[in-house]
């Protein structure tokens, strides 16, 4: 599993989202693309990035009855996106069917990753609204072996839950893990953070970066500080 730094994309625009790859020059960062960008360009926006060079992530979060995913994600196949994911709470046999969705004819498929139990969803929210009494860990593990049960390649988690993950669903079930800062940068509003070294010591498959590197007065530097940081 080739280690990997995604960079968040969360821009609102295209033009955004040009202005910034265009810095890049002739280097192609793994990108993620999601519902804000998604819904407000369409699948174009994929297919221009795709076009460009770039591997992609589509983070479009996918929830539904098995048969919608099902057919959901084989637009989301055709698209020729690199990773695409879905929520584990919607089910094993919706996991499933995601998979079979995806599937291209010449048996080929973008990774397929699950998110268990959003971050912004901690025990208490998760007691009150979801009426769910186990701890958060457990039923974050038990959704990655669902994940992993119903044949997906691995699960979007905070980088404080790779290492558990790993041990639960083998060393080859992929993490994802956002969440990442510089030791020396702005955390924002995410709560329990890691620096790229740490993430790769924890043996993180990939780190989803954002505004550490989108937002950095130069991004190019900031990207190439975590990929020094996580993959080399
Ligand atoms: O800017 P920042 O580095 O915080 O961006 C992190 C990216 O990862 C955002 O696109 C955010 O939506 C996403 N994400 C996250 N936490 C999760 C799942 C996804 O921060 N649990």
């Amino acid at each position: 599993m080739g280690k990997d730094v995604i960079i968040a994309c969360d821009f609102a625009s295209k033009e955004q989202v040009f202005n910034f790859l265009d810095k890049f020059q002739g280097r192609k960062p793994f990108v993620k693309i999601g519902m804000e960008l998604f819904y407000a360009e369409g699948p174009e926006i994929v297919q221009e990035i795709k076009k460009r060079g770039h591997k992609i992530f589509l983070d479009l979060k996918l929830h539904d009855i098995p048969n919608t995913v099902k057919k959901s994600m084989a637009v989301l196949s055709r698209l020729n996106v690199d990773m695409t994911n879905l929520h584990a709470s919607g089910t094993v046999n919706m996991m499933k069917a995601a998979l079979e969705g995806l599937t291209r004819e010449d048996g080929t498929r973008p990774i397929l990753i699950a998110v268990t139990q959003l971050t912004s969803t901690d025990q208490e929210s998760m007691e009150k609204d979801l009426l769910i009494n186990e701890p958060i860990d457990k039923v974050v593990m038990h959704y990655a072996s669902n994940a992993r049960l119903a044949g997906l390649d691995g699960v979007v988690c905070s980088p404080l839950e790779a290492e558990k993950v790993h041990s639960t669903c083998g060393k080859d079930f992929i993490t994802v893990t956002p969440g990442v800062r510089f030791a020396d940068g702005e955390i924002g509003d995410q709560k329990r953070v890691m620096t790229p070294e740490q993430a790769k010591k924890i043996g993180s498959d990939y780190i989803v970066v954002g505004r550490p590197i989108t937002a950095a007065e130069d991004p190019v530097q900031a990207y190439e500080r975590c990929v020094k940081e996580f993959c080399d």
